[in-house]
């Protein structure tokens, strides 16, 4: 199995992405690390723990990193998550505790705890993974690639433009897209087509399990604020794509191209310019998504959820 980080801002999506990570066979989950995105990291590290623990994933350290954007003010997604980021279900008390170590110190430690190259991937703003790739550059050739969602070859979700997690920290993305390791990003292009239909709500409902039916309030709630905000009755279930990828490669189709971040558009600031018709001349810098297996990757977070608590 990969040997895999997590960093994520859960946040409904990411919740799944814990999720499939824990579940998955071929992904050998050994950390993960909170982010401030879709709410503030109080909240982010307080549901990380609050859902791992509801669905028996207890050996996994969770630490918390960056409060908010390198330069930018944090704005939570809280039209999408609610207030404390994971509206809809009451939460359970937490049952594990957070790591000490900030994250990434706890990124470092994990890298250095393995002969094997790591895998990150990265369902929120990329605030840590910047912070990890400033601080330990010496560790950067340990790193396998980054698969970060985020980003679009298309329109955006915040802006016109502008997908959340890159709109909320461009100079983190920007900072991670030229540090080293491979990136591969999934983008908005390809997670509209993980649509929560009542057919997949159904379908998990019928795991049984207690995690099963927590996730389906989640959904629940999720496509409800999609419908209002959005006008999408059926949400799309972003971050859990990138975890798919690492656990079954086929399930996402990728091409190679050239990515640039734009920090400075008056309108678009945060929006990812993908180059897929090779316009600019530019090196190809990262690998971008642009076809997902929809039916394999239900039964992935299904069979998935399937072995948890
Ligand atoms: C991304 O933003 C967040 O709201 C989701 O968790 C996902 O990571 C989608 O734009
Ligand atoms: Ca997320």
């Amino acid at each position: 199995p990969n040997p895999v980080i997590l960093d994520c801002d859960p946040g409904h999506d990411d919740v799944f992405a814990i999720w499939l990570a824990a579940g998955h066979p071929e992904i050998d989950l050994r950390a993960i690390t909170t982010v401030g995105g879709n709410g503030r990291l109080a909240h982010t590290t307080y549901n990380a723990r609050v859902v791992t623990g509801l669905a028996g994933i207890t050996d996994v350290p969770i630490s918390p990193g960056a409060g908010g954007p390198l330069v930018r003010a944090l704005s939570p997604a809280e039209w999408i998550h609610g207030a404390n980021a994971l509206g809809g279900p009451d939460l359970p008390p937490p049952t594990v505790e957070a790591d000490p170590r900030p994250a990434i110190e706890l990124i470092r430690d994990t890298v250095d705890a393995t002969d094997e190259d790591v895998t990150i991937v990265a369902t929120g703003p990329l605030t840590n993974v910047a912070m990890f790739v400033r601080t330990y550059p010496d560790r950067l050739a340990r790193i396998s690639r980054i698969v970060w969602m985020g980003g679009s070859t298309g329109r955006g979700n915040v802006t016109p433009y502008a997908e959340f997690n890159c709109w909320c920290d461009p100079e983190a993305a920007s900072i991670v897209l030229g540090s080293g390791p491979p990136l591969t990003m999934i983008g908005l292009n390809v997670t509209h087509q993980a649509l929560v239909t009542q057919d997949v709500i159904a379908r998990i409902s019928a795991i049984g399990n207690r995690t099963a039916a927590f996730g389906v309030e989640l959904l629940n709630f999720f496509n409800s604020t999609y419908e209002t905000d959005q006008g999408m009755p059926e949400a799309p279930l972003h971050d859990p794509i990138a975890v798919a990828l690492v656990a079954e490669p086929a399930t996402v189709t990728t091409v190679r191209t050239r990515l640039d971040i734009e920090l400075h558009g008056t309108e678009t600031a945060g929006a990812t310019s993908v180059d897929l018709i090779d316009q600019l001349k530019r090196e190809p810098n990262a690998d971008v998504a642009t076809g997902l297996d929809v039916e394999r990757f239900w039964r992935l977070v299904e069979d998935t959820i399937r072995v948890l608590a």
